[in-house]
């Protein structure tokens, strides 16, 4: 069968003469329609546990740019909430997580609450009833290494200091919890999939602040069992791999890990992307969010730059991290007007 949606056939090795356009984050603060539902259901968990209105979210920036690809509004850390861990928000700061993740007997003593995973699935299947037939839709999760810091740390930290000491000083603990994590993700994939998405990224925010050994152990190995548990599971899923900060380490997590494509994030160079990473790999980045911010020429420069970078492999035009709250609605509209004329 050929794939008639451009994302998909090019995160399967197709490459397409445009190249597909999604961008990480996209479903957020930027939008003044997210703003608005956000604040009419209080909080961000109402609002991700709400199925209607978290389909809502999704598919706004469909709506009102067409991108390519459709990614699911959630959070990674519905992962730690789901192994019983408390989640909430506090305003103008960030996530919290508690009991904190630092003793064998923490983990011991969490109640693993599955059910808190449903409404996402009822949100997957509310998005797959609506989505138009050219649209690919994304799922995703956090790698196991990311989750893990916020797990350990309670919250978003620097260097991810505790983490890493963790991993240092009681590797049997961190690898248990990797283990934990890497289970219920597993499941978790599966059931987007078995609601409808088709292709699933996972987001390794942190994978920057490992050495090449503890990357080796905590990023490559635990990202590589989720691949080929979720491929014995859900054969014709595409798995996105974003792990973010590699650098030099992004060819071995590409040979390694068994992923069917890598995003790559703004610091690094394009030209190099596609010398180093493996020839049939689709790559999908990788513009700096703040070049989106800067508009006008900047912005146009950044593109082709880009998209003469990848001009002979698949490629999934996206950012290198998430769209930033204030980036102008114009900016992006100029950015798809770019991609699409330009390539
Ligand atoms: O890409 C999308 O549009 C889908 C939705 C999505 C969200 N979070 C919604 C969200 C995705 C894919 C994520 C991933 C995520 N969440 C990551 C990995 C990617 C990255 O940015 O590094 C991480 C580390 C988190 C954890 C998290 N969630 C933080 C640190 C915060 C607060 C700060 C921030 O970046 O907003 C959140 C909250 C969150 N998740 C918001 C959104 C839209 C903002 C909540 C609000 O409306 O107040």
């Amino acid at each position: 069968m050929i794939e008639t949606k451009p994302l998909l056939a090019t995160l399967r090795g197709t490459r397409q003469a445009v190249p597909p356009v999604w961008l990480m984050r996209q479903a957020g603060r930027y939008l003044p329609e997210y703003r608005a539902l956000r604040a009419d259901k209080g909080g961000f968990l109402e609002l991700a546990t709400d199925s209607v209105a978290a389909a809502e979210v999704t598919l706004q920036p469909i709506r009102r740019f067409g991108f390519d690809g459709a990614i699911l509004f959630s959070d990674i850390l519905m992962v730690p909430w789901a192994l019983g861990q408390d989640l909430w928000f506090e305003t103008g700061e960030g996530p919290r997580l508690a009991p904190t993740l630092t003793t064998r007997a923490v983990l011991d003593g969490l109640a693993p609450r599955p059910e808190r995973l449903d409404p996402v699935y009822a949100t997957v299947r509310a998005v797959k009833a609506a989505l138009d037939p050219a649209t690919t839709f994304l799922g995703f999760a956090g790698a196991p290494w990311t989750v893990a810091t916020y797990m350990i740390a309670g919250q978003g930290s620097r260097e991810q200091a505790a983490a890493r000491r963790l991993a240092y000083n009681d590797p049997g603990l961190m690898a248990a919890l990797v283990e934990r994590i890497v289970a219920v993700t597993l499941d978790y994939l599966e059931g987007q999939v078995a609601a409808g998405v088709e292709a699933v990224q996972l987001f390794d925010s942190w994978a920057g602040s490992l050495s090449p050994a503890q990357f080796e152990t905590w990023v490559i190995g635990p990202t590589a069992r989720i691949v080929a548990g979720l491929r014995a599971r859900c054969p014709d899923v595409a798995i996105i791999g974003f792990p973010k900060g590699a650098g030099g380490k992004l060819p071995a997590y590409a040979r390694e890990t068994g992923i069917d494509a890598i995003g790559i994030d703004e610091t690094v160079d394009p030209l190099w992307a596609a010398a180093s990473l493996p020839a049939t790999m689709p790559v999908q980045g990788n513009l700096d969010p703040l070049a989106l911010i800067a508009g006008g020429t900047v912005l146009d420069d950044a593109v082709d730059r880009i998209l003469a970078a990848f001009a002979d492999r698949a490629h999934v035009f996206n950012l290198g991290h998430g769209i930033l709250p204030d980036t102008p609605i114009a900016h992006v509209e100029r950015l798809l007007r770019r991609v699409r004329t330009t390539a």
